[in-house]
């Protein structure tokens, strides 16, 4: 197993059952974070890029099985942040240092085409890379963000196994899906998707299949995170997403998508204390402090137990470069594209 992740180091070329057995390996977890922290560090550097995630509606129409956010679930205070609020948090976040802005929401159509590329050109205007992650949309719609100034798009895949992403994302359609990264794609958009670690009926082949599937696309980012069980949602009893198996997949990551910005994730730390820090050793290059200041950082909530949603976006800025730091890296001072364009 070894010699394998030798090779893929070498090649960034694995079968499809050599990355399922080697997700399936415990023993080869050391072998394969190191081989993928030296990639990291020959492919895309030292640095650790900063994006300040603003979290401005958590208003949903989706109803996927496993999200705080979903329309069925009557716990949560929804809310909405207007114009004005959003473009003062991306100032802040430019003050923290962040090159780039993620805006993120549940599926709200308040937010029509016009409103949020009237958002994204504002936003443009302080010299931001502005990423979007709204979910899924028109072809027309991406269009107009994109010619508005919108540098780049996330959009989990979650699975790709159809009959998996299908039962646990109830009304949505896989093939949407990849025709909505596929637009992306098409309209010039850096494309960031990733998998859900941990849904009920995923088997390590799928996953290994979700890494071919982002070879395949060309992947510009990949964010995987393991299932953190929401009571409040019908998963509210599942088993967690298992760390280290997430951990080894962001490793195979690195190794097989050399160049791609993987961000080590919010719930990766939720899951284990200094979570961030190990996958930032483990492959990743990126970390998305959030930016969302009050009642709707709480109120932003996927998961229990969220890391940070009691801390200040400025304490947050100060322990990510500090623990940066710590590691031996440092906070990159470009707004870290993929593709070396100009913004
Ligand atoms: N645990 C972990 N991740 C979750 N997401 C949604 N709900 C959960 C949960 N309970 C992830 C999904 C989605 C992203 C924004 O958050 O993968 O794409
Ligand atoms: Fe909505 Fe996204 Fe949560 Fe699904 S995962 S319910 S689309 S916010
Ligand atoms: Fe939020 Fe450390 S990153 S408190």
């Amino acid at each position: 197993m070894e010699a394998c992740v030798k090779r893929a180091e070498a090649s960034h070329v694995l079968t499809p059952e050599e990355i399922t057995a080697l997700l399936g390996a415990p023993e080869v977890e050391e072998c394969l974070a190191a081989a993928a922290d030296r990639v990291r560090h020959a492919f895309v550097g030292d640095g650790v890029h900063l994006r300040g995630l603003i979290e401005f509606s958590n208003i949903c129409r989706q109803n996927c099985m496993y999200c705080g956010l979903r329309r069925e679930n009557g716990k949560v205070e929804r809310y909405r942040l207007d114009a004005d609020t959003i473009v003062e948090l991306a100032h802040k976040a430019k003050g923290y240092g962040y090159q780039t802005v993620v805006l993120q929401s549940g599926e709200d159509l308040y937010f029509t085409a016009e409103r949020l590329a009237a958002i994204v050109r504002r936003l443009k205007e302080l010299d931001l890379a502005v990423t979007l992650s709204v979910g899924e949309r028109s072809y027309e719609e991406y269009a107009l963000w994109r010619t508005a100034g919108a540098d780049r798009y996330l959009l989990r895949i979650e699975t790709t196994d159809e009959a998996v992403y299908e039962r646990w994302d109830p009304g949505m359609d896989y093939a949407n899906r990849v025709r909505c990264l596929r637009d992306l794609r098409a309209l010039g958009y850096e494309v960031g998707t990733g998998t859900l670690v941990g849904l009920p009926g995923q088997s390590l082949a799928s996953i290994a299949a979700d890494i071919l599937f982002y070879q395949q696309l060309d992947a510009d980012m990949v964010g995987i995170g393991p299932l953190i069980p929401n009571p409040d949602t019908p998963l509210g009893t599942a088993v967690p997403g298992d760390f280290h198996m997430t951990r080894r997949m962001v490793a195979l990551l690195r190794l097989l998508l050399p160049e791609a910005n993987i961000p080590a994730t919010t719930a990766m730390e939720t899951m284990v204390p200094h979570g961030r820090e190990l996958i930032l050793a483990s492959g990743a290059n990126v970390v998305m402090p959030n930016v969302t200041e009050g009642d709707p950082r709480r109120n932003y909530a996927l998961y229990p137990g969220k890391v940070c949603v009691a801390d200040t976006p400025a304490a947050c800025r100060s322990c990510m470069s500090g623990r940066i730091r710590a590691m031996g890296r440092f906070v990159a001072k470009d707004k870290g594209f993929r593709r070396h364009r100009q913004s």
